[in-house]
């Protein structure tokens, strides 16, 4: 399978009065193209820092991407100028938020916002941008969308919004798409209805997904493979049947335990206790230690070398790693 995206040891500091927050701390990733990839972790561990970076979206100063690297199609656009970057976005990456408003212009009608992106971006004819608008909003499941095509933002429900959102996300046929918490704003059987949304686009269009959400929940029908992340690092990465049948990780573990499950009904929820570290001043360690049921004495001294279990399944923790017991040895 083609990789369309490779992110390798990225770092990404925010500079703040407070000291520099070090919001990624060496992140890997791989996407293949058609697949969806979700990245699941609680909030602050470092989510949209990493999707933000892609579409080199951070803000700076503060932030910075201090090492590493993210190669979209065999280019690496941290070294790209903001020049080329904004030929990227929205073109051959598009990103989509948690609330639809603010990527909806509310002076606007649905068409002008529609056809706008590609009377930029292609040279067609405004009727060749109609059709194709109307073409989208029929993809995404808005009902008679020549009407609709007239109308503005407000006119529609918060499900609608978002649905047309994620139109013009896709209306110039971008690689990859984005997706930093699409349905965390909206009410459960919404929320469901766009995530089905998201499987028929990716069947209908081939398009690469990157889905972030907290809520593992919302993952385990559509991702192929999830990454799951805690304090700025991916600590665990399988396909959707490792990570949900043979969790390794002890924080994948917990995540698990802690949401609803329909292959696991009646079985009681536990929380993790205790909160992720500061990361103005991250653990040496593994971060997760002091929440960690099965902590040895090395986990807070050293952080563990990744463990592959199998060719798409791979986790950071001492309890997988033989080295384990040298490193207790010599203490
Ligand atoms: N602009 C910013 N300035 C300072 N700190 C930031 C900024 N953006 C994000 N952070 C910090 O980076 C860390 C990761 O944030 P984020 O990626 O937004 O988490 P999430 O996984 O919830 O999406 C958090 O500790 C957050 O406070
Ligand atoms: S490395 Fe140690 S503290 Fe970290 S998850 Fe594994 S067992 Fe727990
Ligand atoms: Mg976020």
């Amino acid at each position: 399978m083609e990789k369309i995206l490779d992110i390798k040891d990225l770092h990404v500091s925010f500079v703040t009065y407070g000291g520099e927050v070090q919001a990624v701390r060496g992140v890997n990733l791989e996407l293949y193209k058609g697949e969806t990839l979700a990245i699941v972790g609680e909030s602050g561990c470092g989510k949209s820092v990493t999707a933000n970076s892609i579409m080199k979206l951070i803000p700076s100063p503060p932030g910075k991407i201090k090492k590493g690297s993210i190669h979209f199609k065999g280019q690496d656009i941290t070294k790209l100028s903001n020049k080329k970057v904004r030929k990227i976005r929205g073109v051959d990456i598009s990103m989509i938020f948690q609330d639809p408003m603010t990527a909806l212009n509310p002076t606007l009608t649905i068409g002008n916002q529609l056809t706008e992106g590609l009377k930029q971006h292609r040279n067609i004819s405004s009727k060749q941008a109609n059709d194709q608008a109307i073409e989208m909003l029929n993809l995404v499941g808005i009902p008679n969308p020549d009407e609709r095509m007239k109308q503005y933002p407000h006119q529609f429900s918060g499900g609608m919004r978002q649905r047309i959102v994620i139109a013009m996300a896709l209306i110039c046929e971008p690689e990859l798409l984005i997706a930093d918490e699409p349905t965390t704003a909206l009410d459960v059987t919404i929320q469901a209805q766009i995530l089905q949304l998201f499987q028929k686009i990716q069947r209908e269009t081939g398009v690469s997904i990157i889905l972030i959400t907290h809520d593992l929940g919302v993952v385990a029908k559509i991702a192929n493979r999830i990454a799951v992340m805690y304090a700025g690092k991916v600590i665990e990465t399988g396909t959707r049947q490792e990570i949900f049948y043979r969790p390794n990780h002890p924080y994948t573990q917990g995540l698990l335990n802690s949401v609803p499950r329909l292959d696991q009904k009646g079985e009681k929820l536990v929380p993790i206790v205790g909160t992720p570290p500061d990361l103005f001043s991250p653990p040496e360690g593994c971060p997760f230690t002091a929440r960690c049921p099965k902590a040895m004495e090395v986990c807070s001294r050293v952080y563990p070398f990744q463990t592959e279990l199998s060719d798409t399944h791979a986790v950071d923790c001492w309890l997988q790693d033989e080295r384990a017991k040298k490193y207790i040895a010599s203490t």
